[in-house]
């Protein structure tokens, strides 16, 4: 007799993307007229072509491994001294944060690591996630067994949720019990919202004063404009005592479908046993991927590493740029169209409010019926996320202005 882990029952039936995905299949299926004009807002999916510099570094990297004499067989297992190196120079050290090369552990992606990371951590931490929120966070937590069931409103037993609504501009007020565990995202997904030094610092001050520890999620760091707005949990003081943090090359150089990100957990930072000795993170998470896992590619960390290159950090610099004009031009055109905006300024999401606080779904359908827009409902984020919805910039310019027309023409 086989038997499955059962806290997987407690699940949704759908991740969110894949539902949106049979919605939009049963829609382009019962409009095959608006199929071709159908645009897609939903999964923050970037649609622009790699940097030059990654596609050379790619192009090479891949003659290395048709030559025998530098052919390369498994790659070192927690990541190629030269990206480490990079990234510890361009995205901690240029920003003033002492983060070493060995502290950063390469891999391919940010889902999986935020996912995988509850490999290392205890049972009995006491979870705190903020609502809305990336689901991979709480599907995870669920699916190790971290919660009991879920309510009729859809929050499980065990977890300690950290509303984010407009009252709190999406950052939530430090609870007034002891977490274990903190999922914080900022720029933020779903809500585009950022956290500014003083807020992130109030959490590594509770953090710390409860032994707990700070999972960061900076995958949408570069996307920040505001020149005050932090980058990185690490920027703030005593976050290395507290914090795990995980990067992505995802949305700023467009490795969704390239695959490389990483994780970074200072050498310093402990939890405990039952027994309540201390035992370092890094350790562990070592142990984990040298165990789980055989390695990013080394086309891909080649790729990766030219990102840092001047040639790649300017190509970069455009993608983002681009992606911004984007969001400007949607956020303009919801507003003009009477809606309340969220976001959209220093992250690619724009979080729009439902009119008259329509369920987020049933706006998810009229957008998809009426403007042949697919966008992500807020429920599908959580509890709190309804009466929201939200609009991915990622896409071409010239789909993001027809957005922004379908937008302004619908009756809302
Ligand atoms: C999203 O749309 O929320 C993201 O694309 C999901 C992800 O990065 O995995």
């Amino acid at each position: 007799m086989a038997y499955i882990n059962e806290h997987f029952l407690k699940l949704k039936a759908g991740y969110l993307f894949p539902e949106i995905g049979r919605r939009v299949n049963e829609f382009t299926q019962a409009n095959p007229d608006k199929a071709a004009g159908l645009i897609r807002c939903g999964i923050g999916d970037v649609t622009e072509a790699l940097p030059e510099a990654v596609i050379e570094a790619l192009h090479s990297a891949v003659d290395e491994m048709g030559n025998r004499e530098t052919f390369r067989g498994y790659a070192p297992e927690l990541g190629y001294d030269f990206l480490r190196e990079a990234i510890a120079k361009h995205d901690y050290a240029a920003r003033g944060m002492d983060i070493s090369a060995d502290e950063i552990i390469v891999s391919d992606g940010a889902k999986c690591d935020s996912a995988n990371i509850l490999d290392i951590l205890g049972s009995q931490n006491r979870i705190a996630i903020t609502d809305p929120v990336y689901p991979v966070y709480l599907d995870t937590n669920v699916m190790a067994g971290h919660t009991g069931p879920a309510d009729d409103a859809g929050l499980f037993e065990g977890i300690i949720y950290l509303p984010c609504t407009d009252a709190n501009a999406f950052v939530p007020a430090i609870p007034d019990e002891p977490a274990d565990l903190i999922y914080l995202c900022y720029p933020n997904n779903p809500t585009g919202a950022t956290a500014t030094k003083a807020q992130l610092a109030a959490w590594v001050d509770y953090a710390k004063a409860n032994g707990s520890i700070i999972l960061y999620d900076a995958a949408y760091e570069a996307f920040i404009q505001d020149a005050d707005m932090p980058h990185s949990i690490f920027e703030i003081e005593g976050a290395r005592d507290c914090a795990i943090e995980f990067r992505s090359f995802s949305k700023n150089a467009g490795f969704t479908g390239t695959r490389c990100a990483f994780t970074v957990v200072p050498k310093g930072l402990t939890a405990k046993d039952a027994a309540g000795n201390d035992h370092p993170l890094h350790a562990l998470w070592g142990r984990r991927v040298a165990t789980k896992f055989n390695g990013t590619s080394y086309p891909i960390q080649r790729a990766a590493a030219a990102v840092y290159t001047e040639a790649g950090q300017a190509q970069v610099r455009a993608l983002i740029d681009h992606y911004m004009g984007n969001a400007k031009i949607l956020c303009e055109a919801a507003k003009a169209a009477g809606l309340e905006v969220f976001g959209g300024t220093n992250a690619p999401y724009i979080w729009v409010k439902t009119p008259n606080g329509a369920p987020s779904w049933d706006i998810f359908d009229k957008v998809l019926n009426e403007a042949a827009v697919v966008i992500t409902p807020g429920a599908g984020f959580g509890t709190a996320g309804e009466g929201y919805f939200r609009i991915s910039a990622f896409n071409s310019r010239a789909n993001a202005e027809e957005v922004a027309k379908r937008i302004g023409a619908m009756a809302w």
